[in-house]
């Protein structure tokens, strides 16, 4: 299942060596240390056709560990064109033969129409992880080609919910963020809210006519700007004066009247406190650039496109018409205004000139997928961005799905109410703190340690829930599902992660000492499975990264924890013979588990 759908995302995602520097020593991508020496192998074995590129992949059958399958294709190449070879089998034995030696290979074999299956060597896998244990984690961190990136995530609006849609964004381009910065990616976290636009005017114009002495009233009295945006613009689609009146607003506040700007800014600090609430719980970190801040830009970046030849009249607006698709993009409305378009133009110029990041990721629901499209056409069309898609600088639009709800329809709480962000934490933390106090651990633990748990199982259960699940497809939200301890959710790895812990506390073994002096051995078979799928991090988190879909990393984390049931149901740890190495390899699952929960936002839990 994991592999066929892998499969399928590798055709239309972009080669993982078009982006992660290859030339790069010690990583601890078995794929691509093992792709290097295919590629020395098919340089010897067939020399004219020098450039092609090593097509190697993790195994599927029992035939071995990982598998190189270029025999078939460099046949169509080379056949009947003066070759002693006489079919793909015997170009795939070549390529076997022509393997330089290296340690890593315990042997190789040919099957069926010429693929080279490679068994790795079981000493070469531990000596691996020991080195892990020994020089930490971040050796087996991904090694990019570029060095700063841009995730532009969350983004709110300014006086409106942050709603569902906002919760994703915000799951997702947190992970992102994290696995480039574990990649050593410098990466810029930006908040785009949606604080511009003519809807200020009408929300200005509706407050001050609510409070005449707007200057002195409290943050308090205009708190619940929510349902004051939805009173403003219902006055504003049924009273014309007022909507008038609304538009001039829209005109002092772009022209800088100190009194509009200041109503503005007020505005934005009391829906920026509430956002601010969310990410804190979520632990989530953003640089707030928003919508206004790119404003200034806009002129003279569509003068530049407009002198290009870019920009052309089209019943009273101006637009940009893109290749393919049928609608142009207006980057200036016909009443003069600027609008989504012109503001993201403008902030992709600056992402790619002032920011000087080579990889700029937006994360929102797939229903802004066209409009992303036609922003990064005209960046093409502009010579902002090369026009093919596999170099970098580079723009990308990471979609998502709906969350539903129970009944299958979007998400919502009673009334048709969008839900609350903060009330979904809540009750997360609510219920898992209910399930804990169930199992006895109020008595067990302190008040903190119970609400540390809580919080911890909570909201990682929300955020793993999401993150599971390719981001494309609509997902249902359901707290019973997610906080399940049993299968795939978030409760369930957290226990098996605290499982492992508990396994070494009470081995009575300082595991510190251990990885100094104990060596690890993967004599079982599950034991070898286990050390396998560990050292198979590096490339699941490259891959995961590479094709921006967190729900890779997910899978790859159950695995790790069904591998280390299988292995702890048939090897015996404390007591066993085995003792030493088993140990360090319980320390180096819980190792690995913990750094894909960090790179998920999720907090690990040590006790259970
Ligand atoms: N504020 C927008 C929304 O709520 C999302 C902004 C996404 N980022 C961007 N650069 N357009 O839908």
């Amino acid at each position: 299942r994991a592999t066929s759908r892998r499969l399928v995302l590798a055709t239309k995602t972009l080669s993982i060596s078009t982006m992660a520097n290859t030339s790069e020593e010690n990583s601890g991508n078995l794929k691509k240390q093992l792709a290097k020496l295919f590629e020395a192998s098919l340089r010897e074995t067939v020399p004219s056709k020098h450039d092609v590129e090593p097509l190697v992949a993790a195994c599927t059958a029992k035939f071995g560990d990982y598998q190189c399958n270029n025999a078939m294709s460099l046949w169509s190449k080379i056949k009947g064109k003066n070759t002693d070879f006489k079919g793909p089998p015997a170009v795939g034995q070549a390529i076997m033969k022509n393997l330089p030696p290296s340690e890593m290979i315990e042997s190789c074999s040919v099957a069926g129409p010429g693929f080279v299956n490679v068994v790795l060597s079981k000493t070469w896998l531990a000596e691996k992880i020991q080195n892990m244990l020994v020089d930490g984690i971040d050796t087996w961190a991904p090694k990019f080609s570029i060095k700063r990136a841009v995730v532009d995530f969350s983004s709110p609006n300014i006086a409106k919910e942050m709603h569902v849609g906002h919760l994703r964004s915000t799951i997702i381009g947190d992970t992102l963020a994290r696995m480039l910065e574990f990649s050593k990616v410098d990466v810029l976290r930006r908040n785009h809210v949606g604080d511009w636009g003519t809807q200020f005017g009408m929300l200005i114009e509706f407050l001050f006519e609510k409070f005449p002495n707007f200057e002195d009233v409290n943050e308090r009295a205009i708190g619940d700007l929510q349902a004051f945006y939805k009173a403003s613009k219902q006055r504003f689609d049924t009273d014309s004066a007022f909507k008038e009146r609304a538009q001039k607003a829209v005109v002092c506040l772009q022209g800088g009247e100190p009194k509009y700007r200041q109503a503005w800014a007020q505005i934005c600090d009391i829906s920026r406190k509430e956002f601010d609430k969310v990410y804190q719980r979520l632990g989530v970190h953003l640089e707030e650039k928003g919508e206004s801040f790119y404003n200034p830009f806009i002129p003279g970046l569509i003068e530049g496109l407009s002198n290009k030849g870019l920009v052309q009249e089209s019943e009273g607006a101006r637009v940009i018409f893109i290749e393919g698709i049928n609608i142009p993009l207006i980057v200036v409305k016909s009443d003069g205004g600027y609008n989504y378009a012109s503001t993201d133009l403008a902030a992709l110029w600056y992402r790619l000139n002032e920011d000087k990041a080579e990889w700029i990721i937006y994360v929102t629901d797939v229903g802004q997928q066209q409009h992303f499209d036609m922003v990064f056409k005209a960046a093409k069309r502009a010579g902002w961005l090369p026009a093919g898609d596999c170099m970098f600088p580079k723009a990308s639009h990471v979609g998502f799905g709906l969350v539903l709800g129970d009944d299958g329809k979007r998400f919502r709480t009673r009334a048709t109410e969008v839900v609350r962000l903060v009330d979904l934490l809540d009750e997360a933390k609510t219920r898992s703190k209910a399930a804990l106090v169930e199992r006895g651990k109020a008595e067990e633990w302190t008040e903190e340690e119970l609400e540390q748990t809580a919080e911890a199982i909570g909201y990682g259960a929300i955020k793993y829930a999401d993150l599971k699940n390719n981001r494309l497809t609509n997902y249902t939200f359901n707290y019973d599902q997610m906080l399940n301890d049993k299968g795939n959710t978030a409760v369930y790895l957290l226990y098996a992660h605290a499982r492992i812990c508990s396994i070494i506390r009470k081995s009575g073994k300082d595991i510190e000492e251990l990885k100094k002096t104990g060596v690890l051995v993967l004599a079982h078979p599950d034991e070898r499975a286990l050390g396998l799928h560990l050292l198979q991090f590096a490339e699941t988190v490259e891959e995961a990264c590479t094709n921006l879909l967190p729900n890779v990393l997910c899978e790859y984390l159950y695995n790790l924890s069904e591998y280390f049931t299988k292995f702890y149901s048939n090897c015996q740890v404390v007591g066993s013979a085995e003792e030493t190495s088993r140990l360090l390899l319980c320390e180096a699952t819980a190792v690995v588990m913990r750094k894909c929960f960090f790179l998920l936002g999720i907090v690990p839990v040590y006790k259970i």
